[in-house]
């Protein structure tokens, strides 16, 4: 029978908490430091994602795209007349989370509500899943909006949660108009 003596043992066990030992150190150092960078000297790549400038204007109308703004889908559509009179249309007391198309919508350059650009954070109030609708051939849903597939939510033209388990509408995060066709979000 083969034996293990101490000495052939120890070695391996000592070299294998020294390699630990060094990792967990590594870590440590720069969970440690980082967010004293973060804080002191937040450079050109922490600030872009900061806030991201989105170019509107080769967007159609019935059209929609996906950018990223802080790690997070964001949903940009561009509506048709027809979507805007559906969401206006809709009657307060049907919403599980009840906000009026104009609540979701901002003001241009001109101060005149934009409601053609509907801008929305693309995370499911589910469990955070990105809900289909905003290319082209991608299910809208039974509203007309979005829908999510992890678990069967619908939200219609103006992001709002209209049917399944999601609790409230898509986000619409904080977004300003530089020109009629230059949007900033964050
Ligand atoms: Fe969207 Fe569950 S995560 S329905």
């Amino acid at each position: 029978m083969a034996t293990i003596s101490a000495d052939d043992e120890t070695p391996t066990r000592r070299d294998f908490i020294h390699i630990w030992a060094a990792g967990a150190a590594a870590v440590g150092a720069g969970a440690v430091a980082w967010p004293f960078i973060d804080q002191m000297n937040p450079d050109a790549s922490v600030l872009a994602l900061a806030s991201v400038e989105v170019d509107l204007s080769a967007v159609e109308v019935g059209q929609g795209i996906k950018v990223t703004w802080r790690g997070k889908p964001v949903f940009i559509r561009r509506r048709t007349a027809a979507e805007i009179e559906e969401a206006k249309a809709v009657e307060q007391g049907d919403l599980k989370d009840p906000q009026t198309d104009d609540e979701r919508v901002i003001e241009g350059p001109n101060g005149a509500l934009q409601s053609e650009w509907l801008v929305l954070v693309g995370i499911c109030t589910h469990l955070g899943c990105v809900p289909l609708g905003t290319s082209d051939g991608e299910s809208k849903g039974d509203y007309g909006g979005w829908f999510c597939p992890c678990h069967g939510s619908h939200y219609d033209t103006s992001g709002r949660i209209r049917k399944g388990p999601a609790p409230g509408n898509l986000e619409v995060p904080e977004y300003a108009f530089l020109s009629d066709t230059r949007i900033k979000i964050g």
